[in-house]
């Protein structure tokens, strides 16, 4: 048996093989199967990403054209889900509904019993396409609103911001919301990504899979950052506020929020297009104080420890400046993700060994056994 070295949190160990996404630090880059998301960030959508992702391949037109179409054909998700959503306590945790509502789903898939490569990408499509409805569904039932049915003249992301917040973004917002998307669609094996991975690894189904991964995605170490980073921009207050609160912040050994990555450690190339996007928007919106307490707040973060942003802190002020409440940041991190998840499910699948490694142990060995009576 091969054996190797052990790395806490399995840093820099090299845990599988993949050609979906290539996460460069040595040169700040990522890739989707081998196009860099600057240029789709520039030239494509979300909806040809998830398909890049699933497929392998950029679609031609009319792969293009069914893709969507497909997408769109099975955005609603059945009544008996939604009557569900109506039994949740008020107020519950966007993520929880999520998980639940990925279960229900799992229960109703009409490939359900059937586990072969197109069945497996039949689903993944079919997820990608309800996890919109699952999410704003479940969070307006549990705010006490009315559903807002999905509007098939909308695409994907521009859909999902029209069933949450009941009212179409303009056309400016919804391709910055889209370009969000396309960043957070896939990354490497993140834990969630891997999470998901392991969980197929048994070979246990695509839902299962998913779920392992949205516990993931939950923490505030990883997809829970977003939410976080906003909440303290919101307890930052100011720009004037913003050095001195992270100082403090730093001198008190509490985690920065959106700030340090595992494999990026001079840039997150994510990180670097919508902090372009957030000075844009900020600037269109005529409302730059999130974006400018947060620039004071990279520069100190900068220069105390030299620590660089990632995604989820340029997302979390775009996404309050949109209007959308904070606990729907990592719901919107899931809608993106569950295509990368899908996709590495899939590759997992077609070429499996079961993820299984050791432990090094450390507690005692061969203790006496004592019986109760006389511990
Ligand atoms: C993402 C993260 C878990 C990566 O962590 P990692 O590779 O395990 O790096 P470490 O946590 O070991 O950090 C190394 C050092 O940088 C510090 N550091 C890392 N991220 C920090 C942050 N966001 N704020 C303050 N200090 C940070 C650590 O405290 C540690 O300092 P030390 O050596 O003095 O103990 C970490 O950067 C983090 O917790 N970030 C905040 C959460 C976040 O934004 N997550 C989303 C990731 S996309």
């Amino acid at each position: 048996m091969k054996t190797a070295e052990y790395s806490p949190g399995l840093e820099g160990i090299i845990a599988g093989t993949t050609t979906i996404s290539h996460v460069n630090p040595d040169r700040n880059s990522l890739m989707y199967r081998g196009y860099d998301i600057k240029d789709l960030v520039q030239h494509s959508d979300f909806e040809e990403v998830a398909f890049l992702l699933i497929k392998g391949h950029l679609p031609t037109q009319s792969e293009y054209d069914a893709f969507c179409n497909t997408l769109k054909q099975e955005r609603n998700i059945p009544q008996t889900l939604i009557d569900t959503f109506k039994t949740f306590p008020t107020n519950s945790n966007p993520m929880d509904m999520l998980k639940v509502g990925v279960s229900l789903l799992a229960l109703q898939d009409p490939d359900k019993d059937d586990d072969s490569h197109e069945a497996n990408v039949r689903k993944a499509i079919r997820l990608a396409a309800k996890f919109p409805a699952l999410i704003a569904y479940s969070y307006r039932i549990s705010r006490g609103q009315d559903i807002v049915q999905p509007d098939n003249s909308l695409k994907h992301g521009e859909n999902f911001l029209y069933m949450l917040l009941g009212k179409k973004p303009d056309s400016y917002i919804a391709n910055v919301f889209d370009i969000s998307l396309m960043c957070y669609a896939d990354h490497g094996f993140n834990a969630s990504t891997f999470a998901s991975r392991v969980t197929v690894s048994t070979l246990s189904d695509l839902y299962s899979g998913t779920l392992a991964a949205i516990g993931a995605l939950k923490g505030p170490l990883h997809g829970g950052a977003n939410e976080e980073a906003m909440k303290m921009l919101l307890e930052v207050g100011t720009p004037d506020n913003a050095e001195a609160w992270v100082i403090d912040a730093l001198a008190t050994k509490k985690k920065i929020m959106g700030f340090g990555h595992r494999e990026y450690k001079t840039g997150d190339p994510r990180a670097a297009i919508l902090t372009e996007m957030g000075a844009e928007i900020s600037n269109k919106l005529n409302d730059t104080k999130w974006y400018q307490t947060a620039a004071i707040v990279e520069e100190t973060m900068r220069r105390e420890k030299n620590i660089l942003p990632n995604v989820d802190f340029p997302t979390s002020y775009i996404y309050y400046l949109m209007g959308l409440p904070i606990e729907i940041y990592t719901p919107i991190f899931a809608v993106a993700r569950i295509a990368g998840w899908a996709a590495h499910m899939i590759e997992q699948l077609d070429n499996n060994r079961l993820i299984r490694p050791k432990a090094l142990y450390e507690g005692p060995q061969h203790l006496d056994y004592i019986t109760r009576d006389r511990r």
